[in-house]
């Protein structure tokens, strides 16, 4: 599947993976009981720029706070890894992972940017703006699924692998401790884990975090039912349903959900299915799970990874954890 005609980028995707994926998610999330959608569907063109509008949301800390890390520590990452290749999960795009680039050049064992993320536009203007900034250094953008195609990963060691913003929140922990063995499996003892975590923290400040008052997340979450209606011939009417968000203290993780405000009946055309929803229902859209530190040292370590250092912002609102392949 990996197609050679293109540059700098690697694609192990087929054209209709993105189609079939969520023709399959859609049909299963649909048809359970409670109905779920997992929240990888949310970022179209539009929801990736609801999501650029929601970090700049004053309720939203945690980019800012992640952000606030990696200025204070870049230079102590690179040192401590003398990392010659960064692997980014996720286009490299951000201004996150400027910070790192710039403190590995100044550390001069830069050599090789590899970025993976599942949309290849996002991939070719991120990687086309890497190589262009960082001259002399190879990029390599991979098409791909993280959780499908690290193995794939190009890249000289020692590599660091960067997982940022607290993404990983948004997989069950079943899956994250999959997850976490997969990069353990792809990385060689000795290479890097930088992995970003949102911390517990008052309900208050978390809920908050995820219902903001200018209601953007709200715009964020009902986004997934347009993208049903475009992408499956869907005909959800988008204020038939309320964005909920709710933090479940025994999970520790924030949820956001949609709420049937009357009862509703859905075509979706190209799966012929007819879905009807309760006044009331509630469909799950989101887990962003939030940690301490025990969890993220225990689930690290049980994948063959040691957490080596923990970093958070003043404030003990994010974490970023190095961790090393054993
Ligand atoms: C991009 C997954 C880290 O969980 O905080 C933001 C997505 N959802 N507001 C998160 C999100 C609602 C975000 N991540």
């Amino acid at each position: 599947m990996t197609d050679s005609r293109l540059d700098h980028v690697a694609v192990h995707l087929p054209d209709d993976h993105a189609a079939r994926a969520l023709a399959k998610d859609a049909r299963e999330g649909l048809s359970s009981n409670p109905k779920t959608l997992p929240p990888k569907w949310f970022y179209d063109a539009r929801g990736s720029e609801l999501f650029e509008e929601i970090t700049r949301l004053p309720e939203y800390y945690p980019t800012r706070a992640e952000r606030e890390i990696l200025a204070a520590r870049a230079d102590e990452i690179a040192g401590l890894t003398g990392a010659c290749t960064l692997v980014e999960l996720g286009s490299g795009s951000s201004e996150k992972t400027r910070l790192l680039l710039d403190a590995l050049r100044r550390n001069e064992t830069l050599e090789h940017i590899v970025a993976l993320d599942v949309s290849e536009s996002a991939l070719r203007d991120a990687s086309a703006a890497l190589a262009e900034e960082y001259p002399g250094v190879q990029v390599s953008g991979v098409v791909g699924d993280f959780t499908e195609h690290l193995a794939l990963l190009p890249g000289e060691s020692p590599r660091l692998v960067a997982f940022l913003g607290g993404t990983i929140g948004n997989f069950l922990p079943g899956e994250r401790a999959e997850f976490l063995s997969t990069i353990r499996g792809v990385l060689r003892p000795g290479e890097w884990l930088l992995l970003g975590t949102d911390l517990v923290k008052d309900e208050e400040t978390l809920v908050q975090a995820y219902d903001d008052a200018q209601g953007v997340t709200a715009e964020f979450n009902r986004n997934v039912l347009r993208v049903l209606n475009r992408e499956l011939s869907a005909d959800f009417a988008l204020d038939d349903f309320a964005h909920v968000a709710v933090w479940d203290a025994d999970n520790e993780w924030i949820e956001m959900r949609l709420r049937a405000r009357r009862p509703v009946t859905a075509t979706i055309a190209d799966l012929g299915l007819s879905i009807d929803f309760a006044e009331g229902e509630e469909m799950r859209t989101e887990v962003s799970a939030k940690f301490r530190r025990e969890r993220v040292a225990g689930e690290l370590a049980a994948a063959g990874l040691t957490l080596e250092h923990w970093w958070t912002d003043v404030a003990g609102r994010f974490a970023l954890s190095l961790a090393r392949a054993e």
